[in-house]
């Protein structure tokens, strides 16, 4: 078969832990997808920066809408980031190509999915979005595959690994929230505004996307109660502990009678809960449906090598697809099928 060509926007900590990846494995990849995977474009903003990655051979594109409008590949790896800007241009362009499109945007999908999908669908190209929820957990897998036919009651989780590494970070160092935020920084889980972690933004856009899949209801990322963990204190979780809890940062998302309930806030859980078990920057997502029952994963949530984990998931199912055959709807359902969102009364 013919190689699969990439192109990939962004090369930051994912994109360039994802560049790694798929030249060292190149030749186990080809065997397990049955096609050879090629890096033809990348697009970043600064040309010079030493990123400890091999781009020779590969066309350089300043511009993730140029590459995406114009470069000679079948998918398009958007990396970039936020919700509106070259992002949101490039992911459209792609998709009005009729190229495939692999992102980690929870933001972007937060706002314009529902669009995004039907765009897609007109087109004939797939949109895979694994890493844009929980990091390397396959819970988009988990839902939009695995567990079809489930009836969903209720999905929740953690999943801000920045957050869970400083509510840990400050119940077990004793540390200060800030000095907690920093090194989060540092290793590459925060968002590029990192406000966006802490006052729980991310976890609604990750929410969002889990409640469509779960209740086959149109996006709704505005429609959540927010509260972040800007206010608590190492006094806070030291007198959560004392009567048996720990805090964490948790997405709720459930249907009720009258329709969906979801909200983002400091949670009291349990410290025998698996749950409350859940340390650091790791992410837990519990998925309660009829048929099933109760599934809970847990797994690394953010950082590079997670995200690119994920991402590189979506590249080699792509990679593995044929011409033809049966494609999975991009929400879960054909995005026209979608029922209006209904909020709890
Ligand atoms: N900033 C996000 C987090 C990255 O901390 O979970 C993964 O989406």
């Amino acid at each position: 078969a013919d190689a699969l060509r990439i192109g990939i926007a962004g090369l930051g900590t994912v994109g360039a832990a994802l560049v790694r990846i798929l030249q060292q494995r190149s030749n186990e990849l080809a065997i397990s997808c049955g096609r050879k995977i090629e890096i033809t474009a990348v697009s970043a903003r600064n040309r010079n920066k030493d990123r400890g990655i091999d781009l020779s051979g590969i066309a350089w594109y300043d511009d993730p809408l140029d590459l995406a409008a114009n470069a000679d590949i079948d998918v398009y790896v958007e990396l970039v980031g936020g919700a509106n800007g070259a992002a949101e241009t490039s992911v459209r362009a792609a998709l009005a190509r009729g190229l495939h499109v692999v992102t980690a945007n929870k933001a972007l999908l937060a706002r314009y999915g529902v669009e995004l999908a039907r765009i897609a669908e007109k087109n004939g190209a797939l949109l895979n979005y694994e890493a844009a929820v929980a990091g390397g957990i396959p819970v988009i897998k988990a839902l939009r595959e695995s567990l079809t036919g489930n009836h969903f009651s209720r999905v929740y989780g953690i999943m801000n690994g920045t957050c869970n590494y400083i509510l840990s970070r400050m119940e077990k160092e004793g540390l200060s929230f800030d000095e907690c935020l920093k090194d989060a920084q540092r290793l590459g889980y925060a968002e590029a505004d990192p406000s966006f972690d802490i006052e729980g933004n991310d976890t609604a856009h990750k929410l969002a996307i889990m409640t469509t899949l779960a209740f086959g209801s149109e996006i709704a990322a505005d429609d959540i109660y927010l509260e972040g963990i800007t206010n608590i204190s190492i006094e806070d979780i030291r007198a959560a502990n004392e009567l048996g809890y720990r805090i964490k940062l948790l997405g709720v998302a459930q249907k009720t009678e009258t329709g969906i309930e979801q909200r983002v806030h400091p949670t009291m859980v349990p410290l025998d809960s698996v749950i409350a078990q859940v340390d650091g920057v790791t992410n837990a997502v519990a998925l309660e449906s009829d048929i099933l029952g109760e599934l809970l994963m847990v797994g690394p949530g953010a950082g590079g090598s997670a995200t690119a984990s994920a991402v590189l998931g979506d590249i080699t199912d792509i990679a593995k697809s044929r011409p033809g055959a049966q494609q999975v709807p991009v929400l879960g359902r054909p995005a026209h099928l979608l029922e209006p969102y209904r909020r709890a009364q």
